[in-house]
């Protein structure tokens, strides 16, 4: 299968920690990635990385065979990496359907300040964006004024607006119930499928890891410790050791999350 993605000896270290300790792992078109690990494990700063909103110290990331380390930002973004963002409380007065032709707009590369006297631009597809997400019934309503899932689906509609080839998603459903996270990642996995994209995730809940991601990573002090299917990861010895110490294992934790 050709990679999407190819991370090969990244690393990054912050005075004497090594968050992240050499790592390579691969990512294919159509595939959800999960990368778990525990806190501190380096996970956000592999992100970051990768979006280039933090320089690595070494290592390479080839995206389709184009490197992304000392690239901007906005550079990354445009080659096809995107990102969920939460929506800003300055925009959460604009409509639904006004916050995903704004990001359309971004994308196309227009200034901000035209906005207001394109006020019809982008409409249809930022309708279609909404429809795809669920959200086209609420497009008039005013973003403040939603549930949290459902401002979580429109913040997912908005990373649509860049089309991206990979699109990273940094604990996407933390703060939600479990009904809406199940939602949330069944919605992800769908545009994974539509679109042939490729999504990197991480989340701290084993039960929606284990539901949606195709293959897991997992990282411990900066170090990739196992890689494979969900069901190999569950059984995988040095994983749950890292998580829960010798002779716990996944199920157990949950039972008592949930608990
Ligand atoms: N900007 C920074 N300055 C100094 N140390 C940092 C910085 N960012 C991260 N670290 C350290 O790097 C390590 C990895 O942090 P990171 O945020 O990547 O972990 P994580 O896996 O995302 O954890 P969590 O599950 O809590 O989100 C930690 O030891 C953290 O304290
Ligand atoms: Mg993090």
């Amino acid at each position: 299968m050709s990679k999407l993605l190819q991370v090969r000896g990244l690393g990054k270290s912050f005075g004497g920690v090594k968050a992240v300790d050499g790592i390579d792992f691969t990512l294919a078109k159509g595939e959800l990635l999960a990368l778990i690990g525990p806190n501190g494990a380096g996970k956000s700063t592999t992100f970051n990385m990768v979006n280039g909103q933090l320089p690595a110290d070494r290592g390479s990331i080839l995206l389709e065979g184009q490197e992304l380390i000392d690239r901007k930002p906005r550079a990354i973004w445009r080659m096809g990496v995107g990102r969920t963002f939460q929506i800003a409380e300055t925009f959460a007065s604009l409509t639904v359907v006004e916050n995903v032709q704004m990001a359309l707009l971004s994308h196309d590369g227009r200034l901000f300040s035209m906005w207001r006297r394109a006020a019809d631009h982008k409409r249809g597809e930022a309708l279609a964006l909404l429809e795809q997400v669920g959200m086209k019934s609420q497009a008039e309503r005013p973003c403040s004024v939603l549930a949290y899932g459902d401002v979580k689906r429109v913040e997912l509609a908005i990373a649509m607006a860049n089309s991206p080839k990979l699109l990273l998603m940094d604990e996407p459903t933390a703060g939600m119930a479990p009904q809406e996270r199940n939602s949330l990642m069944a919605l992800t996995k769908q545009l994974v499928v539509d679109r042939g994209m490729a999504v990197l995730f991480t989340e701290h809940s084993m039960d929606v890891v284990f539901a949606y991601a195709d293959r897991m990573i997992v990282l411990a002090r900066g170090r990739l410790i196992a890689e494979g299917r969900p069901l190999e990861i569950r059984d995988h010895p040095k994983v749950q050791e890292v998580y829960f110490g010798s002779g716990r294992t996944f199920e157990k934790k949950e039972k008592a999350v949930s608990a």
